[in-house]
């Protein structure tokens, strides 16, 4: 059974098709039809609700696309939809602001835009980078992008005390009851989705049914049943799971639990690695970042994921659990072809170890992809590498996403950089080599030689940093 939060009110469901997602729930079996269908994909945020959480003893909210939300998700949670914001002196804030900033027009878009702004004003945000961020996950085709910006500003700058900060006390008292140790089930028909608190009772749920589609934040695995209209007939959801949640900082690596949510990596490793923080604000939408997982965008082995080439250039390790013993493996090891990796049978990622950056390491990551936001790679890059005191490479490890099956390492490319200046002679062999590395698909984000072409310009761009030719700050606007 799941217990969560439909605003106020406690509901309880066990026999639920665990395929459902949160946006079929609402409309369906809720009859509340504010929240839209667009993409059914994760791309245009019309679907976008709040999920909110105790943290701390406090509510804290983030928003997710409801149509790659899987039913199972919203255990221990509350779940609030445009029809919630309602007032009792009528539209909530955000909702009036919308309205006197002419910030809709055919109003499609309109429930996920105020549920971004409602969220984004609920978490104490609104400069002007925190709105293009909270936004950046949602279309519309018809207002412009302007007066909606200007009904964010207004609505965070003018927020005041609604229904849910009164009710906080009594929500956080509500959800609390709702945690028990147990792990809980739900079914129908022939389809079911477990759902353990406990890394021992997923490891012991995952050795009885290796079968078993392992659940983390679902925005890909969510597509089989939207996109394609597949049945998923066994999950075992993550979500639960509070030790895959956690990080750790030891003295030569930092360890992050496997479930820990792509917002979470921002937070835990923008200090060390601001790199990977500016692209972290590209990958995908804050919908997105907010559901999706570490373990999830490694596990998936996806050839664009954009985590796995900033890992493989940081060097990092996964820690996998099979049964009670772990294993350490490099990540440059764990994909074996396209879709395939190590895991064995019952087998899971535990953790993603990150040796900590050293300043003498220079690391840089680029994306490139058609739009700014909300877009997936044509190609991703990562380049790491340090020098000798005779300014001779000591250490480099370059990795690519979108230039073959798998991400992985330019080793070729990486040999005709070691033990040699970073003159323009060392950068045209290196960009030659990758010719050996790489033999990219054509497809409809970009041709092959185009793709090739970019990964050289990007090894030249990086090098054009490491020479002091381009500053970060230079680059950084690069799409
Ligand atoms: Fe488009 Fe969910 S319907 S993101
Ligand atoms: Fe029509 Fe945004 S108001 S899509």
């Amino acid at each position: 059974m799941i217990q969560f939060l439909l605003n106020q009110r406690l509901v309880s469901e066990s026999d639920i098709d665990p395929n459902m997602t949160v946006l079929n729930y609402l409309r369906q079996n809720q009859r509340r039809c504010g929240t839209k269908e667009g993409c059914a994909s994760g791309d245009c945020g019309a679907c976008t609700v709040t999920l909110g959480h105790v943290e701390q003893g406090r509510m804290r909210y983030q928003t997710v696309n409801s149509c790659l939300t899987f039913v199972s998700h919203l255990q221990g949670k509350q779940l609030i939809s445009v029809e919630d914001l309602r007032q009792p002196s009528g539209l909530h804030g955000v909702q009036q602001a919308m309205v006197d900033c002419h910030a809709s027009q055919c109003g499609f878009c309109t429930p996920g835009f105020v549920m971004s702004i409602f969220t984004l004003q609920k978490n104490g945000g609104g400069d002007t980078q925190q709105i293009e961020q909270a936004l950046a996950g949602n279309l519309c085709r018809c207002t412009g992008y302007r007066p909606i910006v200007a009904a964010a500003r207004h609505a965070c700058d003018t927020a005041e005390r609604d229904t849910f900060e009164q009710q906080e006390a009594a929500t956080v008292a509500q959800l609390l009851t709702l945690h028990s140790p147990e792990m809980q089930e739900i079914h129908w028909q022939d389809r079911r989705c477990l759902l353990p608190k406990t890394v021992k009772q997923l490891s012991d749920a995952l050795l009885a049914h290796p079968q078993a589609k392992l659940l983390a934040g679902g925005t890909d695995l969510a597509l089989q049943v939207t996109q394609r209209g597949e049945a998923l007939p066994l999950l075992i959801a993550l979500d639960q799971i509070d030790e895959l949640k956690q990080c750790a900082s030891f003295d030569d690596e930092r360890v992050l639990g496997a479930g820990v949510s792509l917002s979470q990596c921002w937070q835990w490793l923008g200090d060390e690695i601001p790199a990977l923080t500016q692209i972290l604000a590209r990958f995908a939408s804050q919908q997105i970042r907010n559901l999706g997982t570490l373990g999830g965008n490694i596990g998936n082995a996806s050839p664009i994921g954009d985590m796995p080439p900033m890992l493989l250039a940081l060097d990092a390790s996964l820690i996998l659990q099979q049964g009670d013993s772990q294993r350490r493996l490099p990540l440059a090891d764990f994909f074996l072809s396209y879709r395939k990796t190590a895991l064995r049978e019952g087998e899971f990622i535990r953790a993603v170890a990150i040796p900590h950056a050293t300043p003498a390491q220079h690391f840089r990551a680029w994306k490139v992809s058609k739009r700014l936001e909300d877009d997936i790679s044509a190609v991703f890059a990562a380049f790491t590498l340090t020098t000798d005191e005779a300014g001779r490479v000591d250490c480099v490890r370059i990795a690519f996403g979108g230039m073959a099956e798998i991400p992985r390492r330019a080793y070729h490319c990486e040999q005709q950089l070691l033990g040699q200046p970073l003159n323009g002679t060392t950068l045209a062999n290196a960009c030659r080599a990758l010719e050996q590395d790489f033999q990219p698909l054509s497809d409809f984000r970009a041709s092959a030689a185009y793709r090739l072409q970019l990964a050289k310009n990007l090894l030249r761009r990086y090098h054009a940093t490491l020479s002091g030719e381009l500053s970060f700050t230079e680059v950084s606007d690069y799409v």
